[in-house]
């Protein structure tokens, strides 16, 4: 297959992970023949310190036309104190937007070799695997009006949302629940937001439309607590977009790492998958930031993107053939033991897909 894929490195230890994604894609296509025309672009504050828009037109343009596009985290803390349209974080907003990107696949389970990573116990920890399916391009995030006061005294934000948009993301739930255990577990505060009075009615009437798997309502603060002492109990997590977003943290700290979470945006066009953590300036620059969460997204990447489902399962055993012969990052160390860096976990994952029977 001839694909062509672009990459958006962005900010702090976004440079890092994407290089190591490449350097997997690159043998991804070397052990199964394919040609991988790999190219990237600016995006957030790596544009800004160019004198360029946080999302550069030509970067947008490349993205439109590209079929894939992995990006890798944009933020950057000497931009703080910017306005909110000339952060680096504005143009993650706006290329999701743009490329009309309402579904966020965000998956966590417990990796083998990991079942002790986290500070979870494993009995707790053991069988966990759930597929966090956030909103992308609505709710708070979007939502008009929104702003300051004139005099400064109040700032407002508005929570937002169509039976359209949850309608079309609640299809991709109940979808991916039928190719998985066939549960959904729909996330939202019912009990005090008209949005997810809202919500809690669309997704019960998309969700007549599965007989075949079971829908359950949760609020949200339920189900943080739920994530942290019964994470095996979930399936698909359905939820809404600042929802979603916390509660995809919180199950990365679950399963071990932030650094281990991947995730695929999709829409109706190309998809564009990046890790879920941001741009760890406190780790940037010392080749130790984890690679998996991008790499993971690149085997999202081949499989929802590309349909290149043999060649994702590989890099996703690649993942676990590092992890169960014991290479760790230093997140996953825990202090224990010697870790790798960024380049040599992710040369050990790329290894493995070297080596792969096909
Ligand atoms: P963060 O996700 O960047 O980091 C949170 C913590 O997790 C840090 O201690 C960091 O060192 C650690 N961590 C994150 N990824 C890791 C990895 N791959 N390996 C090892 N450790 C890892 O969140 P933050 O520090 O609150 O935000 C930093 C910047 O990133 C902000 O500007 C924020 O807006 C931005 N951000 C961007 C994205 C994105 O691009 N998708 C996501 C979240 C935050
Ligand atoms: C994420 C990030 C972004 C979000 C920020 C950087 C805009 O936290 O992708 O999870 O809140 O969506
Ligand atoms: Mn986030």
């Amino acid at each position: 297959m001839n694909a062509s894929i672009l990459l958006l490195p962005g900010d702090g230890i976004g440079p890092e992970v994407v290089a190591g994604a490449e350097r997997v894609l690159r043998a991804v296509a070397a052990r199964f023949g394919h040609e991988f025309d790999i190219s990237s672009a600016l995006i957030g504050g790596a544009a800004l310190s160019q004198g360029q828009a946080p999302l550069p037109d030509s970067t947008l343009e490349a993205a439109r036309r590209a079929g894939a596009i992995l990006l890798g985290a944009v933020g950057d803390p000497s931009y703080d104190t910017a306005p909110p349209s000339e952060r680096p974080e504005a143009a993650l907003l706006a290329i999701r937007r743009e490329l009309a990107l309402y579904a966020n696949l965000r998956p966590a389970r417990v990796w083998p070799g990991l079942e002790s990573a986290g500070p979870l116990k494993p009995e707790v920890l053991a069988g966990t695997d759930m597929l966090i399916v956030r909103e992308l391009t609505g709710g708070l995030y979007y939502g008009e009006p929104r702003g300051y006061a004139d005099d400064g005294s109040s700032a407002h934000n508005t929570m937002r949302y169509s039976r359209l948009e949850v309608e079309r993301v609640a299809r991709r739930a109940f979808e991916a629940a039928r190719l998985r255990r066939r549960r959904v577990t729909s996330v939202d505060k019912a009990n005090v937001l008209e949005t997810s009075r809202l919500w809690r009615q669309v997704v019960t009437a998309v969700g007549a439309s599965y007989p075949d798997v079971t829908l359950e309502h949760m609020l949200v603060d339920t189900c943080a607590m739920k994530l942290a002492y019964a994470p095996s109990s979930f399936d698909v997590v359905l939820t809404e977009n600042m929802f979603g977003d916390i509660l995809s943290d919180e199950a990365g700290a679950v399963v071990g790492s932030l650094g281990l979470l991947p995730s695929a945006s999709l829409g109706d066009a190309a998809g564009l998958f990046e890790p879920v953590h941001g741009s760890a300036p406190d780790i940037a620059g010392k080749d130790i930031a984890n690679p998996i969460g991008a790499v993971a997204s690149a085997a999202m990447l081949l499989r929802h993107a590309l349909g290149l489902e043999l060649e994702a399962v590989a890099v996703e055993e690649a993942i676990e053939g590092a992890l169960t012969s014991g290479a760790r990052t230093a997140d996953l160390a825990g202090g224990a033991g010697q870790s790798l860096g960024t380049r040599a976990m992710a040369e050990a994952i790329a290894d493995r897909v070297t080596a792969a029977a096909v």
